[in-house]
């Protein structure tokens, strides 16, 4: 078989309490990054990595993303009219000839880890990605195609870690590697005086089918949920499972903060409008 990764999957399925009430109608997902919204960052990402099946484990007002990545006959036809072509390729090109989308619901919000479960019968018995899309990460290349060639090199299952302060440890599941950068250990936001290292696991996974059995047991974990790092602890004994530390900046978009750094960022590299951003935050920021 070739090492080629070909699902991606996208849990879009939980409720984004940190960013209501923007998110009461309207999904974390669709909100914009200048002029794209995160889950089309996402979705872009898998396809330079080579993933061709697009799987969004949807809830509950998730409607958008369907709309989103769905032809919009009216709208173009509106926006060939009025000769706006760069607009017209701009939503048109969203998801290329030879990849596909498919949409499966997460019935109840019961955890990450669930929510990868439900991808199962789309993935099969293949390697696969997790892509979390309000984790944004600039990097050249971007995570996932870098986690790629980790996986062609190694196979196994990756996961994307980052250094974090040891007082934040509590926000994420940390990792205790090898000196291969194997993972030893895997726990869901420990406290700091617990936590075996500051590594901490990111919005970025490549994982081996087998991690589906290991969910198909695993019980609620920390805040009650099906936590996807639970079965990775239980999969890390079984089968090697690798921590990569990416290249580039991620911006934790689940978050005011982050959110805003993002949009700044990205702003500031946007060909349109980076010169204009520039001088207004030197001006805003003067004296
Ligand atoms: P988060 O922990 O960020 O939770 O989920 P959340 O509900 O999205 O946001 P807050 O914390 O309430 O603000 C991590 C990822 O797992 C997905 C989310 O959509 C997000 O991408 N998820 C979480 C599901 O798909 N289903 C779930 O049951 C829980």
């Amino acid at each position: 078989m070739d090492n080629k990764i070909r699902s991606a999957v996208f849990p879009v399925a939980g409720r984004g309490t940190r960013f209501l009430p923007a998110t009461k109608a309207s999904p974390k997902e669709m909100l914009p990054i200048v002029d794209k919204p995160l889950i089309q960052y996402a979705v872009e990402e898998a396809i330079d990595a080579g993933a061709t099946k697009l799987i969004f484990v949807t809830g509950s007002s998730k409607r958008a993303i369907e709309d989103h990545f769905d032809a919009d006959p009216e709208l173009e036809q509106a926006l060939r009219k009025s000769g706006k072509d760069e607009l017209l390729k701009s939503i048109q090109d969203i998801v290329p000839d030879g990849v596909s989308c498919i949409y499966i619901r997460q019935g109840e919000p019961l955890g990450l880890g669930h929510a990868v479960l439900c991808a199962r019968v789309a993935v099969g018995d293949e390697p696969f990605f997790v892509h979390l899309a309000d984790d944004l990460i600039a990097g050249d290349p971007p995570c996932l195609t870098q986690m790629a060639d980790e996986y062609a090199r190694h196979g196994g299952s990756v996961i994307a870690v980052e250094t974090v302060p040891k007082e934040e440890t509590s926000s994420y599941g940390i990792v205790a590697v090898d000196d291969s950068n194997r993972i030893t250990e895997i726990v869901e936001k420990p406290a700091p005086a617990k936590a075996p290292s500051n590594s901490a696991v990111v919005g970025r996974y490549l994982l081996a089918p087998e991690i589906f059995d290991k969910l198909e047991t695993t019980g609620r974990g920390a805040g009650g949920e099906i936590q996807l790092t639970d079965a990775i602890a239980d999969l890390l004994h079984e089968s090697p499972v690798y921590a990569y530390s990416f290249s580039g900046e991620r911006f934790d978009c689940g978050s005011k903060l982050g959110y805003l750094k993002a949009t700044i960022a990205y702003g500031l590299d946007h060909d349109e409008i980076g010169e204009a951003l520039r001088e207004h935050l030197r001006e805003l920021l003067r004296d």
